[in-house]
Parts: C-alpha cells; sequence; structure tokens
C-alpha cells in the first residue's frame, strides 16, 4: 500500500491537522494486512509549491519540447506531485481552516494536481477524473464549529474538485472547536481520533 500524507498547515511543530494525519497514517499502517506500506510526506507549509502565476501557465501551455529549461524545471515540479498522487493508493490531507477556506498551500498544490489530459479530461459524455480508485482520508481543523453549516466551504470545495479528478471515495475527520478553551479542545481532539479509530476499524 502507497500511502500519501500531505500537510497543509503553516505551523511546523504544535500543527493538529498534521498531527492527525499521521495518526492516520499511523492506523493505516497497523492494519496494513501483508505490512508492506510506504509511506510519503509533502509538507505544504513547510516546503511551498510555487504558485500558478502567469510564468508557470506560460510554461505548461507550451509543448514540452519548445520549452525553456526554465519552464521545463517549473513543468517538472507539478510533474512531481502528480506522479506521487498517481502513485498512491491513500491520500491522507491534513487541513486546517484558514478564514474559512483551505490554506493557500493546499490550494497551489490543487492547481498543480489538476491537469488536462492528465488528471482530468473531457469527454463526449463530460469531464473525466482520471486519478480513480483512491481511498482518501482528509482531517480538518478548526478553531470554531462549522460542521454541517453554510460557512463550512471546505468539505464541498475538497469534495467537488477531488471527484472532479476522479477522487470519489472521501472521508472527512473532524477537528473542531480548538480555540474555544482547553477542555474544547481536548474533547475535539478525544472525538478526532475516535473519528479515525472508527473509520479504520
Ligand atoms: C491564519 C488563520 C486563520 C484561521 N481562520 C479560521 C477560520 O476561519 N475558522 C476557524 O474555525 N478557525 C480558523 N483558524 C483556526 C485554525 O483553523 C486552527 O487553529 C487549526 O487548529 C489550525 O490547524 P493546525 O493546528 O493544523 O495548524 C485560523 C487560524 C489561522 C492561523
Amino acid at each position: 500500500m502507497n500511502i500519501l500524507q500531505i500537510n497543509s498547515s503553516a505551523r511546523a511543530d504544535g500543527s493538529h491537522s498534521t498531527r492527525l494525519a499521521g495518526t492516520v497514517v499511523d492506523r493505516l499502517r497497523a492494519s496494513a494486512a501483508d505490512g508492506q506500506v510506504a509511506v510519503t510526506v509533502r509538507d505544504l507549509g513547510q516546503t511551498p509549491h510555487p504558485e500558478l502565476n502567469e510564468a508557470t501557465l506560460q510554461a505548461l501551455f507550451t509543448p514540452s519540447e519548445q520549452r525553456t529549461p526554465a519552464q521545463a524545471a517549473r513543468v517538472a515540479l507539478d510533474d512531481a506531485l502528480i506522479a506521487e498522487l498517481q502513485a498512491a493508493d491513500v491520500v491522507v490531507l491534513g487541513v486546517p481552516m484558514y478564514n474559512f477556506g483551505v490554506p493557500a498551500a493546499l490550494k497551489t498544490w490543487i492547481d498543480a494536481i489538476s491537469r488536462a489530459k492528465v488528471t482530468f479530461q473531457y469527454t463526449a459524455n463530460g469531464p473525466e477524473g482520471l486519478l480513480k480508485g483512491k481511498k482518501i482520508y482528509i482531517v480538518l481543523t478548526r478553531g470554531g464549529q462549522y460542521r454541517n453549516t453554510p460557512s463550512d466551504t471546505q468539505v464541498p470545495y475538497l469534495r467537488t474538485v477531488l471527484s472532479f479528478l476522479g477522487m470519489t471515495d472521501i472521508q472527512f475527520i473532524y477537528a473542531e472547536g480548538l480555540a474555544l478553551g482547553a477542555d474544547a479542545e481536548q474533547q475535539s481532539l478525544a472525538s478526532a481520533r475516535q473519528q479515525i479509530e472508527a473509520v479504520l476499524a
């Protein structure tokens, strides 16, 4: 089993989403029937991926044999993210809520992995995602509580974009109310760990 863990907190130490995503990975590792588990960790907070700017768009839309060395190098950075996602059987995402959305670092990753004719394509029947057959776990950490409310833009957004790319089997794990005091924080983290045990039982 190939597991890809994507962290998107800006925090290196003390990130709940990174720690809980690690708990999911540990639980998956422990439950692997054959014990054959490879884990790749990409930390988008500590090693940010470059943004999608005009130069990047020009590089992407230039035929590969005509790219300058700088353009080829830029496309290769996106290629690497796509390759490690294609190789993954299971993807574990750690996602804090930042200002009612996903961290910009995660959006940059999504911009890199969404490539026409590679990770999705348009057919006569409409769009088709090409990253199929993967199990996705997403740990959501929040200071407040937004689950099942219109203010939770993260869940519909992530479900929409990942499904568009073919990743339809998504399990969300919530740690909410982390800023509502020490007791609420501990309860939230305990609840998240229970959710992890329940979904991976
Ligand atoms: C810049 C910033 C913006 C945030 N915006 C929100 C928000 O809109 N809603 C919310 O519930 N919590 C918000 N929070 C709280 C974080 O979601 C919470 O602290 C979470 O645990 C951060 O994830 P981490 O522990 O993995 O770093 C924000 C935190 C930061 C640092």
